[in-house]
């Protein structure tokens, strides 16, 4: 039996992954690191990446020396005020901004009967998706709100797994982010890296583009891996 026929389900990350939606992430943290005076950079860019909401917002603030310059309420004003102009920033989606692949992708794993969820860190991942009318593929998510730990812990693709009634090795994450590949990683299930090779490269594979997944490309990649 090959790697490939244990597999039974796929989870996605949404971010990055299904929709280009990382780069409204970054231009709203964005505006918020030049309000607290945290230089920007892409390296800071990368470090957020499938980080939680506060958890990303606690970064910014050390990146700039400011971590005990807020009190616990104007943080949760920073947060809230990220959270707007990344919904307005959002509020325009159709499906015509799903990456490349991914809706030949999810359907081609409908047809097979592979199961799918999602494990974004995102409280906006259900509207999004919906925005990009892909709510019918995902009927069991999990609620990030029911989480204690975030990526790169694996807490989140281990309830994705649990919510499909699979073990974590009969399934596969799909991350764009270094903390979501070390969560796939942590929680023991197969990881595959959308993006650059050398920055993903604790992934059991990397596809450039989201226009490589494909099962036929996934299970050739296994073959090199078994
Ligand atoms: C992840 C993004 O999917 O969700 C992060 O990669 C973001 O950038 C995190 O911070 C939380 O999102 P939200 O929408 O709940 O603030
Ligand atoms: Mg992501």
């Amino acid at each position: 039996m090959s790697l490939f026929d244990q597999i039974k389900g796929f989870i996605f990350d949404v971010d990055g992954v299904i929709t280009d939606t990382a780069r409204f992430h970054s231009q709203a943290w964005h505006a918020i690191a030049d309000q607290v005076g945290t230089p920007w950079s892409d390296d800071l860019a990368n470090r957020l990446r499938g980080i939680d909401r506060m958890e990303s917002l606690e970064i910014i603030l050390q990146a700039g020396g400011k971590a005990s310059a807020y009190t616990k309420a104007q943080k949760e004003e920073l947060a809230t005020k990220k959270n707007e102009h990344y919904k307005e920033l959002i509020a325009g989606l159709t499906p015509d901004d799903i990456l490349p692949g991914i809706r030949e992708f999810l359907t081609d794993l409908k047809e097979h009967g592979y199961q799918m969820s999602i494990a974004s860190a995102s409280h906006n991942a259900p509207a999004v998706l919906h925005s990009l009318g892909l709510d019918e593929f995902f009927p069991k998510i999990v609620d990030p709100g029911t989480l204690s730990q975030g990526k790169p812990e694996p807490e989140i693709f281990l309830k994705a797994a649990a919510i499909l009634d699979l073990e974590p090795r009969q399934c596969v994450g799909i991350e764009d982010a270094v903390a979501g590949i070390e969560a796939i990683d942590a929680a023991g299930e197969l990881s595959i890296g959308i993006g650059d090779k050398e920055a993903l490269r604790a992934a059991t594979m990397v596809f450039p583009s989201t226009s490589q997944l494909s099962l036929p490309n996934i299970s050739k990649q296994l073959l090199g891996v078994a």
